[in-house]
């Protein structure tokens, strides 16, 4: 199975982090020095995706800038001899028709936000990547999830699992599993998933995260799908669908995730990426000592 492309669903309204997300997609919120959106689209490019595919929105038009061009500084960086900040524009800039845009008119839930990309992905497997999910790992979990699937069935589907407390499941999507996958003892197959399952009735402790690799009949489940959780169109509801006749797979990462949707795990994912950079790690754990009184 080969996965040339990605779905950056990048429409919702980010009402958790309010007032940040007001004006500003949250999705181009900081961690360290560079946008969520660039994180995730970096993992993907390493997973081996060749087209990028954004479901836009309202005011997200930062986005697509983000990912373009831009004369005026390069012009200006150029004349200042400024050659490391040009070449770390420049690996990051996706190449010419390798991005594609589209529009989610309302926020109907990410279910919808995934439909809204059909036409774009045609009748291929495809990688669906949450943006607000961020995994601190070499390699990342796109890429882990991606090696995976080259050695499954060719109508395999593939979602990002992590064990969560069991007392918590309730605030999850959460995966009824049959047993694990011979040559990977880190997948499970999956008979099931439920929506946050009321307390005490969760079949595992394995969360949904915001990593997928699906097969494009997915599409046909979406399009009739009714709304679910939340009054949504959530995607899990179509993964229960699909699983009923295709093989699905849960995938344990390596690494550690971070909810950057949330004020905590947002807080937390900057002081986690920016440990890990030898530019700042020094000085960031002599403040945090300072702060914590120490
Ligand atoms: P979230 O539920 O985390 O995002 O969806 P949200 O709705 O923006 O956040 P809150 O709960 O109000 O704070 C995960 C991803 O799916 C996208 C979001 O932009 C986010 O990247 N999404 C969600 C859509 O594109 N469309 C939707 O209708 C919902």
């Amino acid at each position: 199975m080969k996965i040339r492309k990605a779905v950056f669903p990048v429409a919702g309204l980010g009402t958790r982090v309010l007032p940040a997300t007001k004006a500003m997609p949250k999705e181009m919120l900081t961690i360290v020095d560079r946008p969520l959106i660039q994180y995730v689209v970096d993992e993907a490019r390493e997973a081996g995706i060749e087209h990028f595919i954004f479901v836009t929105g309202r005011n997200k038009g930062v986005i697509e800038d983000h990912f373009d061009r831009m004369f005026e500084l390069d012009e200006t960086l150029k004349g200042r001899n400024k050659t490391a900040e040009m070449e770390q524009l420049a690996r990051f800039q996706p190449g010419a028709g390798e991005t594609s845009f589209t529009r989610q008119q309302a926020p109907l839930g990410l279910g919808h936000a995934v439909w809204c990309a059909r036409h774009i992905v045609g009748n291929e497997p495809f990688a669906v990547v949450l943006p607000d999910e961020l995994v601190l790992n070499s390699p990342g979990a796109l890429k882990q999830m991606v090696d995976i699937a080259s050695g499954l069935d060719a109508n395999s589907n593939l979602v990002a699992v992590e064990e969560v407390p069991m007392e918590m499941t309730h605030q999850y999507g959460i995966c009824s599993v049959s047993g694990r996958h011979p040559s990977h003892a880190n997948a499970y197959s999956i008979d099931g998933m439920v929506e946050k399952p009321p307390k005490g009735t969760a079949p595992s402790n394995l969360s949904i995260t915001g990593r997928y690799i699906l097969q494009p009949e997915i599409f046909e489940i979406l399009e009739t799908q009714e709304r679910g959780a939340g009054g949504e169109i959530q995607l899990t509801d179509a993964m229960i669908g699909l699983a009923q006749n295709q093989p699905f797979f849960g995938v344990k990462f390596e690494g550690e995730r971070h909810d950057c949707g949330s004020k905590a795990g947002f807080l937390r994912a900057n002081i986690a990426y920016g440990l890990q950079r030898a530019d700042l790690n020094e000085t960031l754990r002599a403040d945090m000592l300072r702060y914590l009184g120490k």
